[in-house]
């Protein structure tokens, strides 16, 4: 009688350690993150900047937009004009915080992290207009996160220069 319900116990520990640990490497709730590739060509602007204002925050949908002072553009700079830029030049309004169909959607005054953006389309303004919109998660500054988009924006501009060459190898 004894045995058998340490061994009970015994088992609900371990399932109780099997949950935690696939809690911890699987899954992450219910969101999966597309692939890095295709973030880069969904988004036709990727920059580099420091949140420096919350603001419009939907006390509804618990979404809120963001000042954002740029740093570099990593993709698409050439989109950004007119009236998308804002004091001067080297900030932009970027919306869609908090938008649950992106898993990492949180930012906090003074962060800084890798933007991947689309202009607001029409159906969005006025609410959105002249904003930029999250396409999707946020990404930290590293070196190795950089180069990585760096390496899918690069990777088909290298492929385009080298398709005269090639014409002229073959
Ligand atoms: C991201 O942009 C693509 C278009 O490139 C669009 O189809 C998709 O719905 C956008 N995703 C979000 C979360 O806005």
């Amino acid at each position: 009688m004894g045995t058998q319900r340490r061994r009970t116990i015994n088992l609900y520990g371990w399932a109780v350690v099997i949950v935690a640990v696939l809690n911890q490497h699987c899954c992450h709730g219910s969101c999966t993150e597309k692939e890095l590739e295709k973030r880069e060509e969904e988004a036709n602007i990727v920059l580099t900047g420091t949140v420096e204002e919350i603001m419009n925050m939907d006390p509804v949908h618990n979404t809120y937009s963001c000042k954002v002072r740029v740093w570099r553009y990593l993709k698409g700079k050439s989109r950004v004009n007119g009236e998308v830029l804002l004091d001067g030049g080297n900030k932009v309004m970027i919306g869609g915080f908090g938008d649950p169909g992106i898993c990492d959607n949180q930012v906090a005054t003074g962060d800084t992290r890798i933007f991947f953006v689309n202009l607001a389309p029409e159906y969005m303004w006025p609410a959105h207009k002249n904003e930029l919109m999250l396409n999707s998660s946020l990404m930290r500054i590293t070196l190795r996160n950089l180069e990585e988009v760096e390496h899918c924006v690069e990777g088909r501009l290298t492929f385009i220069h080298l398709l005269p060459g090639l014409g002229a190898v073959f």
